[in-house]
C-alpha cells in the first residue's frame, strides 16, 4: 500500500477572496517611486503587484507611481511597458477597463542615479502629482536597481532631503541582498541610517511575505496543543529544506558573486529558522516578533571554523535531467565561467545554543537543480522511551514527524503510528493532512507593499537582524571560499537531492534527510 492509500484526510476550510473573514485596512493616499523602473523586478513583481492590489479594491483611488531609471523613455513609453508586463503577469485575468484608470497613474523620470541634481527633478515631478492626485506627501522610495548602487541612491535620497517627513511618511524599501558581507551590510545599514529612521527603513524578504510562512507563527502560538512538545525534550531534530528546479537562468552576474550561502542562507532560510525556534512574543507587533527573532540568531552556536567540514558541506550542480529535460550543469550555463567555484548547494548543521533547544541540531539544506520544488520544514519527534512492543514488533518503530509544507502544495502534515487493521499487532504510518487548497489572497509582492503603504514592519528585515545573520554566515563563508580550490564541483547531478557528502553530514549523526 503506498502512503497516499494510508492518507486520513482532515480538510480545512476552503479559503477563497469571498471567504476571507480578516478585514483588509485599505491605506491612505500615497505615491510609489521606484528607482531602476526599466528593469526586471519592475516588470515582472511590482508593478504587476500594484495593479493586483488596484483591481482588487485593496489600494485608495488617490496613488501614483512614479518610476525612474537611466533608460529615456516617455509616460508613454514606461505605460506601454508595464501594459505588457502586467499581461504577461495574468494572461487570463487582464481587465482593459481596469488597465485603463491604473495606466494613468503611471508616470516616468528620467534620472542619472549618482548625480545628485537629478533628485531635485524627482522632486520637482513629485509636487505637481501629490497635487493632482492627492496623496500628500506620503511617499514610498522603492530600491529595484543593482546592490552596487543602493547607497549613491540612498544617499542622493537623503542630500535631496526627500527622506525627510513633513506631513506624511517616507519609507524606503530596500531589496535583497542587502550587503553581501558583515562590513557590507554594516556600511549600507549606515547609509541608510544619514537619512532615515529605522522606523522609515524596509528591508525586503519575500519569503517572510509567504502566506505560509507567516503562517508558521500561527500555527505554533494560536494553539496549545503544539506549543508544550516544541522543545529539546520531545524534538530530536529539525530540518529546513528549500529546494529548487530551476537553475541559475539569467543571473549569473550576480550569482557568480553570491551563490548559494548569501543568496539563501544569510535570509530566507535564516528567517525560517527563526519562525521555527523562537519563543512567543508578549504582543504580536512588528518590534517584538523581530526582539524574539533575533535573539535565536545570537543563541546560534558560531561555526566552528578549524573544522567547518563537519557542519557545512556545499555543492555545485553538473548536467543532468530535470522533469525528464537535458540541462546544462552550472559551469556551462551562460555567463558562468567554466572552472567557477560558486556553490549551488548547501547544506548546514546549526545548533541553538538555550534552554529550549539545548542538543537538538537543524539541518538546512537549499539547492538549485533539485528533483522537486520544495520548500518545508520538518520537526522529528523523539523515539517512544521504551519499546514496550518488544518480542512482539521486531522493527524500529519510525517516531513521529510535523511537516510545515511552506510551497508548494502548502499544508500540515503529521506522521504518525497507527494499529493495521487485521493482524494481531502491525504498525501503519499514517498521515493526518491538512491541504491549505487555496488560492492565496496577496502574492507575497502584493502583502509586501501593502504593509509598507500602512507602515507595519513585522514583515520586513530589521537592521540587528541583518547583522547578526551577517556576523554568523560570513566568518563561515569566507573560510569556505578561502578552500574553493580544493572543492571538486561540480559534484551533484541535476535532479538528484545533492552531494554526497550532505547525505553523510546527517548520517554520521544517525539521522536521514527527508526525501525531496
Ligand atoms: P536589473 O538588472 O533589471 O536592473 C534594474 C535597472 O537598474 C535596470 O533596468 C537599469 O536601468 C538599472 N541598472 C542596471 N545596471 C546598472 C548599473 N550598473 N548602474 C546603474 N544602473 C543600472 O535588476 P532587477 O530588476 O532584476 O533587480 C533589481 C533589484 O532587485 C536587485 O537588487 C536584485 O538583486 C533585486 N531582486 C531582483 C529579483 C528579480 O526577480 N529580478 C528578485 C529578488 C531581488 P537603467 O539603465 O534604465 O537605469
Ligand atoms: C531569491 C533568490 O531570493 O529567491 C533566488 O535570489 C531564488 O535565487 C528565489 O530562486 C526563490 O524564491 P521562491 O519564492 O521561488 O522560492
Amino acid at each position: 500500500m503506498n502512503m497516499a492509500d494510508k492518507k486520513l484526510q482532515v480538510r480545512g476550510k476552503v479559503l477563497t477572496p469571498e471567504t476571507v473573514e480578516c478585514e483588509i485596512e485599505v491605506p491612505n493616499p500615497f505615491c510609489l517611486v521606484i528607482f531602476g523602473a526599466s528593469g526586471d523586478l519592475t516588470k515582472r513583481k511590482i508593478v504587476p503587484a500594484v495593479y493586483r492590489l488596484y483591481r482588487n479594491g485593496f489600494l485608495p483611488e488617490g496613488f501614483f507611481v512614479l518610476g525612474t531609471a537611466r533608460s529615456p523613455m516617455s509616460d508613454e513609453d514606461f505605460r506601454d511597458q508595464m501594459l505588457d508586463a502586467v499581461k504577461q503577469a495574468f494572461p487570463d485575468d487582464f481587465s482593459q477597463n481596469v488597465w485603463d484608470k491604473f495606466a494613468e497613474k503611471l508616470c516616468y523620470c528620467n534620472i542619472d542615479y549618482s548625480d545628485a541634481g537629478t533628485y531635485g527633478a524627482i522632486k520637482d515631478r513629485l509636487e505637481p502629482l501629490e497635487k493632482k492626485f492627492r496623496t500628500g506627501e506620503n511617499r514610498i522610495f522603492y530600491l529595484a536597481v543593482p546592490p552596487g548602487i543602493y547607497e549613491s541612491v540612498i544617499l542622493n535620497i537623503g542630500e535631496s532631503r526627500l527622506s525627510e517627513e513633513q506631513s506624511g511618511y517616507s519609507h524606503v524599501v530596500i531589496e535583497k541582498p542587502f550587503g553581501r558581507d558583515t562590513d557590507s551590510a554594516r556600511s549600507l545599514n549606515s547609509a541608510l541610517g544619514r537619512s532615515f529612521s529605522e522606523r522609515q527603513i524596509y528591508r525586503m524578504d519575500h519569503y517572510l511575505a509567504k502566506e505560509t510562512v507567516q503562517s508558521i507563527l500561527i500555527f505554533r502560538f494560536a494553539n496549545s496543543i503544539f506549543e508544550p512538545l516544541w522543545n529539546r525534550r520531545y524534538i530530536d531534530h529539525v530540518q529546513i529544506t528549500v529546494a529548487e528546479t530551476l537553475g541559475v537562468e539569467h543571473r549569473a552576474g550576480y550569482y557568480e558573486h553570491a551563490g548559494v550561502l548569501r543568496d539563501m542562507f544569510q535570509n530566507h532560510i535564516f528567517q525560517l529558522l527563526a519562525l521555527t525556534a523562537m519563543e512567543p512574543p508578549s504582543v504580536f507587533e512588528a518590534d517584538r516578533v523581530r526582539d524574539e527573532k533575533v535573539k535565536v540568531f545570537r543563541s546560534i552556536r558560531p561555526f566552528p571554523i578549524d573544522s567547518a567540514g563537519e557542519h557545512a558541506v556545499l555543492g555545485q550542480y553538473g548536467s543532468g535531467a530535470i522533469d525528464g529535460a537535458e540541462v546544462l550543469g552550472y559551469r556551462g550555463e551562460p555567463g558562468v565561467s567554466p572552472a567557477s567555484n560558486t556553490p549551488t548547494f548547501a547544506a548546514l548543521k546549526v545548533f541553538i545554543d538555550n534552554w529550549r533547544w539545548n542538543g537538538v541540531p537543524f539541518y538546512l539544506r537549499s539547492g538549485k537543480r533539485l528533483p522537486k520544488r520544495e520548500a518545508a520544514i520538518s520537526i522529528h519527534y523523539k523515539p517512544v522511551p521504551h519499546m514496550m512492543f518488544k518480542g512482539i514488533i521486531e522493527d524500529h518503530i519510525e517516531p513521529s514527524t510535523l511537516v510545515l509544507r511552506l510551497q508548494p502544495d502548502e499544508g500540515i502534515t503529521l506522521e504518525f503510528q497507527t494499529k493495521a487493521p487485521g493482524g494481531k499487532l502491525c504498525l501503519n504510518k499514517v498521515l493526518m493532512d491538512f491541504s491549505y487548497q487555496t488560492v492565496f489572497t496577496f502574492e507575497a509582492y502584493e502583502r509586501v507593499l501593502l504593509d509598507c503603504m500602512q507602515g507595519d514592519q513585522m514583515l520586513f528585515v530589521r537592521e540587528d537582524g541583518v547583522d547578526a545573520t551577517w556576523s554568523l554566515l560570513t566568518p563561515l563563508i569566507e573560510k569556505l571560499e578561502s578552500e574553493a580550490g580544493r572543492l571538486r564541483f561540480p559534484n551533484y547531478a541535476s535532479g538528484s537531492e545533492g552531494p554526497a557528502e550532505a547525505v553523510k553530514l546527517i548520517e554520521a549523526d544517525g539521522r536521514k534527510w527527508r526525501p525531496i
